[in-house]
């Protein structure tokens, strides 16, 4: 490992922006995995992480899909929550008011079932300050294309996010949040990006299934769900490294299994600017504060004087320099 400058006594700088959105600190909650914050508020102080990216917010309430709606699986759970949730004016009212009173920075993820209502949600939020960033979910059907999930075509996604960044006010970044079941992610971030994205958040869960075989039937009464945890790690990496190779001028939320700063380390060298923990809050609260000690840490330990110098430098150097696709050759040399 090549020596860098010396992170000094304070430890190295973990300032860090997407876009035009600046933060003193690199790790954030992870849409869906801790509501609006406030359940981690009694565990640590929410303006020591990055901040809080909100769970997926609709125009109306919705209560979400049938139970069971969690199953575990190795290194994993998967879910089929279904996007319950308040409703945006409810969302405006109680949950951006608690965390804008507390000085808490703040990625509002939004959802929408067309690309008309990514928009509206958008407008809706224009003039609300305290709002670092919007977060667009695209892993929700369409409800226009037979229920597609918008991230898994390009049109699509590109059509969610033209409506959400031409209703966001010009400071506001938009971040384009992308599925990993897709056979090209370039080309969706590529999509999302001339549709005006600012930055990339990678990934959302996989599709999964679990048959109970007790009873002999799915063990979620959605049939299938979104697997997270551990278990996506490599393919979360994968997608990061991929999508930071074939456009390194965009800024990446990465996530998907991170446990520890070992973990949040492997996503900055493969090419994201932030990280966000999700599943590992749910059997440790602590886990965002905690990861980001431990990258800090792990940074030190490594000589990096500050974060931003290490985004990208796994890549850096390499014999195989990726192919457009942010394939090496080593990669495709893979078995299977
Ligand atoms: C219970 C649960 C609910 C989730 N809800 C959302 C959501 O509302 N919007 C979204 O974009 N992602 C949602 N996600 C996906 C996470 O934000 C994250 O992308 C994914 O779980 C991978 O990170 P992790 O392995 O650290 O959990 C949810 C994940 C879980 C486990």
């Amino acid at each position: 490992m090549a020596a860098m400058a010396d992170p000094g006594p304070t430890g190295p700088d973990l300032s860090t922006s997407l876009a035009a959105a600046e933060f003193p600190a690199p790790v954030f909650t992870a849409s869906g995995c801790a509501a609006a914050g406030r359940e981690l508020a009694p565990f640590f102080d929410l303006t020591e992480i990055g901040g809080v990216v909100t769970k997926s917010i609709m125009m109306s309430p919705r209560s979400g899909r049938p139970t069971p709606r969690m199953a575990e699986t190795p290194s994993g759970m998967l879910n089929s929550i279904g996007l319950q949730g308040p409703g945006i004016e409810s969302f405006i009212a109680n949950d951006l008011a608690w965390l804008r009173d507390r000085d808490v920075r703040v990625i509002v993820s939004i959802a929408g079932g067309t690309a008309e209502e990514f928009g509206q949600l958008a407008t809706r939020l224009r003039h609300e300050p305290g709002i670092d960033a919007i977060e667009v979910n695209i892993s929700c059907p369409n409800v226009a294309s037979r229920g597609l999930v918008f991230a898994c075509d390009p049109g699509a996604a590109g059509g969610a996010v033209r409506a959400v960044r031409r209703n966001t006010n010009s400071t506001v970044p938009v971040l384009a949040k992308l599925s990993p079941d897709v056979t090209d992610i370039v080309a969706i971030a590529d999509a999302v990006v001339a549709a005006g994205a600012d930055g990339l958040s990678m990934i959302n869960t996989t599709l999964g299934m679990v048959i109970d075989t007790d009873t002999m039937r799915p063990a979620l009464a959605g049939i299938t769900g979104g697997l997270s945890g551990p278990a996506i790690r490599p393919m979360a990496v994968r997608a990061v490294w991929q999508v930071h190779a074939a456009m390194p001028q965009i800024p990446i939320l990465g996530m998907g299994g991170i446990r520890t700063g070992l973990d949040a380390l492997q996503f900055v060298l493969a090419g994201a600017s932030a990280v966000s923990v999700g599943t590992a809050v749910f059997n440790d609260p602590r886990a965002p504060l905690r990861v980001q000690q431990e990258l800090a840490a792990a940074l030190a330990e490594r000589g990096f004087a500050s974060l931003a110098d290490a985004v990208g430098y796994g890549q850096r150097g390499l014999p195989h320099r990726p192919n457009e696709k942010g394939q090496s050759e080593l990669m495709e040399d893979s078995d299977g």
